[in-house]
């Protein structure tokens, strides 16, 4: 069973993947930490982040165990990651790790920007999360808030819209819905409401099939 999961910076999808694999006992990937770790790495070898050849090296070098590392989770490195992603030989690089994952037994749930349409293409279910700006920024300014960060909430409406034009104007796999995957609009919904959701379609679109659990 493969569950993927997109959308936009701050929608939500992290969580809800999360929620996802617990409740069926799948293994969750965030692969949003394999492009923040890139660009760490990047970073760390002294490289610049257009360098695509640079960024593509770190990606093929690229320890899987250093996922957990808590500095991935920064805003800086967040948009850090949205650069070094535009590169194809990156993505091409980070693919079999990704494939290979989704194929977990007895079940992987993957969120990212394109695991629907070009990581998992026949994933199980595809969903595709989403919610307004303005709700994802006040979410993640509330995040950031409880963090302790010094940032104002029109930074990050700002940082948002700059991110989410980056990754949906790139050449390479870009910000998509699949044509497959159901839209799930969690600007109304709490964390609660949108698994419950989230739920819904799963079981909706494997009805018929063999069920998730
Ligand atoms: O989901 P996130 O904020 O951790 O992702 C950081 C960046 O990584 C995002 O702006 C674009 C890139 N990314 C991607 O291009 N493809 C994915 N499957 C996941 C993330």
């Amino acid at each position: 069973m493969i569950i993927a999961i997109d959308g936009p910076a701050a929608s939500g999808k992290g969580t809800l993947a999360q929620r996802i694999a617990g409740h069926f006992g799948y293994v969750w990937l965030d692969t949003g930490l394999l492009y923040r770790a890139v660009a760490r790495d990047v970073f760390a070898a002294g490289a610049d982040l257009e360098d695509a050849e640079a960024a593509a090296r770190a990606a093929a070098a690229l320890d899987a165990t250093s996922l957990g590392d808590a500095a991935l989770r920064s805003t800086a490195v967040g948009e850090a990651a949205s650069v070094v992603a535009k590169h194809p030989a990156v993505r091409a690089a980070l693919l079999d790790f990704q494939r290979n994952f989704a194929r977990t037994p007895p079940g992987a749930v993957l969120d990212g920007r394109d695991i629907g349409t070009v990581i998992c293409p026949h994933a199980d279910v595809k969903i595709f999360v989403t919610a307004d700006v303005e709700v994802r920024a006040r979410r993640r300014f509330e995040e950031y808030v409880r963090r302790g960060e010094n940032v104002t909430y029109e930074e990050v409406v700002e940082v948002i819209r700059q991110r989410d034009a980056r990754d949906a104007s790139r050449a390479a796999a870009p910000l998509l819905q699949a044509p497959d995957a159901v839209l799930l609009d969690t600007t109304e919904m709490d964390i609660e409401a949108a698994f419950e959701a989230a739920l819904a379609i799963i079981s909706h679109v494997t009805s018929g099939r063999s069920a998730p659990c």
